[in-house]
C-alpha cells in the first residue's frame, strides 16, 4: 500500500512533485522532438544571445498541447489530469467558475507556476510536441515563447511607453540596435493596435495611459519578444465595454501569427472570440476538471454535458 501508484489520485504523488527545483522529470531526453527550427531556436550554451529577428513576416504558428496536467499548492489538488490540445491559428478560451483552476492551468503552460514555493505540477506541455520542462530547456525560453497577458494591466508606470514594449528583450537575453529597436517598438504597437494612439508621445510614462492602452501596452511587450502562443488571463475584465472591444479586434488580427489561449467570464466575449472552447469546474472541493470541450458555437449552443449547459446558460458561476 505504499506504493505510490496505488494511492487515490488526489493524493500527492511525491514521485510526481516535480518542481522548484528540482526540474520535472521527462520520458526520456531522446524522446522529446527538437524545438522546431525558428529564428528563436533554443541554444542550450551560454550565454546564450538571440539576435533580435529582422522582419516580422507570420511564422509558422504554433500548436499547444497540455497532457495530464496536475496541480497542487501544499498538498491541496486544484487541477486533476487536464488534457488540451490548443490548436495553431485559433483562439482557445478556457471557462468556468472562479477557482476551478483555469489560472493555474495557464501558469503552468508558460511555467510561471513553479514561481509560487509550493506549488507541484505532473503531465506535460508540449510546444510543437517539444515538452517546454524539458530540463534542458531554459525558464526564459519558455516565458519568450509563450507570453502571457494579466487581468489588471501592469506596464511599468515610470518607465516610458517605447522602453515598455522593449522591457521583454533584456529579460530574455533578446539585442538589437537602436533603429533594430524603432523598428521593434512600432511594429509591436501596431500589432497591440496601440500605435495611433502613441506614436507621437513614445517617451511619454506608460503609467499615463488609460486602463484599455495600458492593457495593449502589455500586448505590445508580450508581442516584443515574439512570442509563439499568447496567454491571456481575464484581459478585459478591468476594461470598459469599447476598450474590451478593441482588445478583442486586436487578438483577432493577432490570431493570424500567434497562437492565443484566453480566460473569460464573459460568455459573449468566449462566443466573439474564440473558435474552441473548454469549460473548467472544481465540484465540491475536488480538483479542477475539463468537463467539455470543443467547438465555441457547438458548445453554446448544444452542449453535451448538463453542467455546461447550466454554466453557459448562466445557472450557476
Ligand atoms: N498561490 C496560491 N497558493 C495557494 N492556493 C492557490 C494559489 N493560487 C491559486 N490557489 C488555489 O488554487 C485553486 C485554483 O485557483 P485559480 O487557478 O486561480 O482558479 P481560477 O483562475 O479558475 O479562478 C483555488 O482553490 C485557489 O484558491
Ligand atoms: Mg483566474
Amino acid at each position: 500500500m505504499n506504493d505510490p501508484t496505488l494511492a487515490s489520485p488526489l493524493a500527492r504523488p511525491e514521485r510526481l512533485t516535480v518542481l522548484v527545483p528540482p526540474v520535472p522529470p521527462v520520458p526520456s531526453v531522446d524522446d522529446v522532438p527538437a524545438m522546431p527550427p525558428s529564428r528563436t531556436a533554443v541554444q542550450t550554451d551560454e550565454p546564450r544571445r538571440t539576435p533580435l529577428p529582422q522582419s516580422y513576416a507570420p511564422r509558422d504558428l504554433a500548436n499547444l498541447r497540455a497532457e495530464g496536467i496536475s496541480a497542487w499548492f501544499g498538498t491541496h489538488m486544484v487541477l486533476d489530469r487536464v488534457s488540451l490540445n490548443m490548436p495553431a491559428g485559433i483562439i482557445t478560451s478556457l471557462i468556468g467558475p472562479s477557482g476551478c483552476g483555469k489560472s493555474t492551468f495557464l501558469r503552468i503552460l508558460n511555467r510561471m507556476h513553479e514561481l509560487v514555493p509550493s506549488a507541484a505540477m505532473a503531465g506535460q506541455v508540449l510546444l510543437d510536441g517539444a515538452d517546454v520542462y524539458d530540463p534542458k530547456r531554459r525558464l526564459t525560453d519558455a516565458r519568450r515563447h509563450i507570453g502571457m497577458v494579466f487581468q489588471k494591466p501592469n506596464p511599468f508606470p515610470a518607465m516610458s511607453i517605447r522602453e515598455n514594449v522593449l522591457a521583454g528583450l533584456r529579460l530574455t537575453g533578446m539585442k538589437a540596435s537602436n533603429s533594430d529597436k524603432d523598428a521593434l517598438v512600432e511594429s509591436s504597437l501596431r500589432r497591440a493596435g496601440l500605435w495611433a494612439e502613441v506614436a507621437n508621445r513614445l517617451s511619454a510614462p506608460g503609467g499615463g495611459l488609460s486602463g484599455g492602452q495600458q492593457q495593449r501596452l502589455c500586448i505590445a511587450r508580450s508581442l516584443a519578444v515574439r512570442p509563439r502562443v499568447l496567454l491571456m488571463d481575464e484581459p478585459c475584465s478591468a476594461l470598459d465595454p469599447t476598450s474590451t472591444r478593441v482588445i478583442e479586434e486586436t487578438m483577432l488580427e493577432l490570431a493570424q501569427e500567434v497562437t492565443i489561449v484566453i480566460v473569460t467570464h464573459n460568455m459573449q466575449q468566449a462566443a466573439r472570440v474564440s473558435q474552441q472552447c473548454a469549460f473548467f469546474l472544481a465540484s465540491q472541493g475536488t480538483p479542477g476538471v475539463i468537463v467539455e470541450h470543443g467547438d465555441t458555437s457547438a458548445m453554446f449552443q448544444s452542449p453535451q454535458d448538463e453542467r455546461t449547459a447550466a454554466y453557459v446558460e448562466g445557472r450557476f458561476g
